[in-house]
């Protein structure tokens, strides 16, 4: 499989997509990227402008859609509206984004010859289970319309290996962060909130007791299971965890970012659980080491660190 042809980046314009596409181009791979910009920004691909193809419009739009595959080997698939409570408040908004989206991409994909695509898949399917850890085999739980519609999305990559021959591979994130993640809506990830209302002088806000846990995994980590996932034989058809395998309570996490941030003065307002959000969250990582040779690189601090340092420079610190 070779990185360095015509690669599609779904959700290129996104947070995560943003990373891969950078990535990609840095290695000399011809990038292109779809994106309707429903969550994700054009700006998030300013660093690399000239080196990205990009077509604004929508998975479900099937004649832009044919037009993004045009000569693609590998696609990257990170489009989707990605939140649990936006989820439960608009749950046919998420279905159309994720599972009509992934469903006309692996259509598409395979009527364009596409040789792979790796696809984001989310912890979210997992929901609340007994064991500690969460291995790739136990039996999906999903809470949230989000949390389904991902799943569904991983089935459909896994049939159209089995039925089509098409390869897939699902790779699991688990609560991902770093820069150019938004904090500006209610229903950003909790870590470019934190950091964002830390750096503002202003109240972060807690669901519930903040012992809730999760895997917290710095992007870069995940752009390296993205590419690795792209060109291993063994990882095909598989559904893959990727995380650190640390396990951190949001109370411990706002401790820590507020010791960075030199803002122990500022206390969380902590309100009403949200229905939907799983309580614990702890990755088994041995699949993606065996398969992938995927080592986490960037652990929580370190990670915490570089996400500080953009913030700090970016437009949500004012
Ligand atoms: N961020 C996390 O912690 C996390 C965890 C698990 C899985 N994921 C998955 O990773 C992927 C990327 O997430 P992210 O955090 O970068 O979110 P993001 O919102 O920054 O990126 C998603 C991108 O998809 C685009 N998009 C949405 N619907 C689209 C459609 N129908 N057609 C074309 N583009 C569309 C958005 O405009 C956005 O640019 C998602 O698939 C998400 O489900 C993220």
């Amino acid at each position: 499989m070779s990185l360095t042809g015509t690669v599609l980046v779904t959700g290129g314009a996104g947070f995560i997509g943003s990373h891969i596409a950078a990535r990609l181009a840095a290695q000399g791979a011809r990038v292109r990227v779809i994106d309707d910009l429903s969550t994700g920004h054009r700006h998030n691909l300013d660093a690399i402008k000239g080196d990205v193809e990009f077509v604004h419009a929508s998975l479900n739009d099937e004649t832009q859609l044919k037009r993004a595959l045009d000569k693609v080997e590998i696609v990257f698939h990170q489009a989707a509206i990605p939140s649990v409570p936006r989820s439960v408040a608009n749950p046919l908004e998420t279905h159309r984004a994720c599972v009509d989206g992934t469903f006309q991409l692996l259509l598409a994909a395979r009527d364009a010859g596409v040789k792979r695509l790796v696809y984001a898949a989310s912890s979210s399917a997992y929901g609340d289970q007994e064991a500690p850890a969460k291995s790739e085999d136990l039996t999906p739980s999903p809470l949230s319309p989000y949390a389904v519609a991902k799943l569904v999305g991983e089935y459909y990559c896994q049939v159209w290996t089995r039925v089509y021959n098409f390869e897939t591979v699902a790779i699991r994130y688990f609560n991902v962060f770093g820069p150019r993640q938004d904090p500006s809506s209610q229903y950003s990830g909790v870590i470019s909130q934190f950091i964002a209302r830390l750096l503002r002088g202003e109240t972060p806000v807690i669901y519930g007791d903040g012992e809730q846990s999760r895997d917290f995994t710095f992007v870069s980590n995940v752009v390296d299971a993205n590419l690795l996932a792209a060109e291993s034989s063994r990882a095909v058809g598989q559904v893959i965890n990727v995380a650190v395998g640390q396990q951190t309570s949001l109370n411990v996490l706002l401790e820590t970012l507020k010791k960075l941030l030199g803002r122990e003065d500022i206390n969380a307002e902590h309100v009403a659980p949200r229905i939907g959000d799983v309580r614990d969250s702890l990755a088994d990582i041995t699949r993606a080491r065996e398969l992938l040779g995927y080592e986490p690189q960037v652990d929580l601090e370190e990670g915490l660190r570089q996400t500080i340092e953009w913030f700090k420079h970016s437009q949500y610190a004012k």
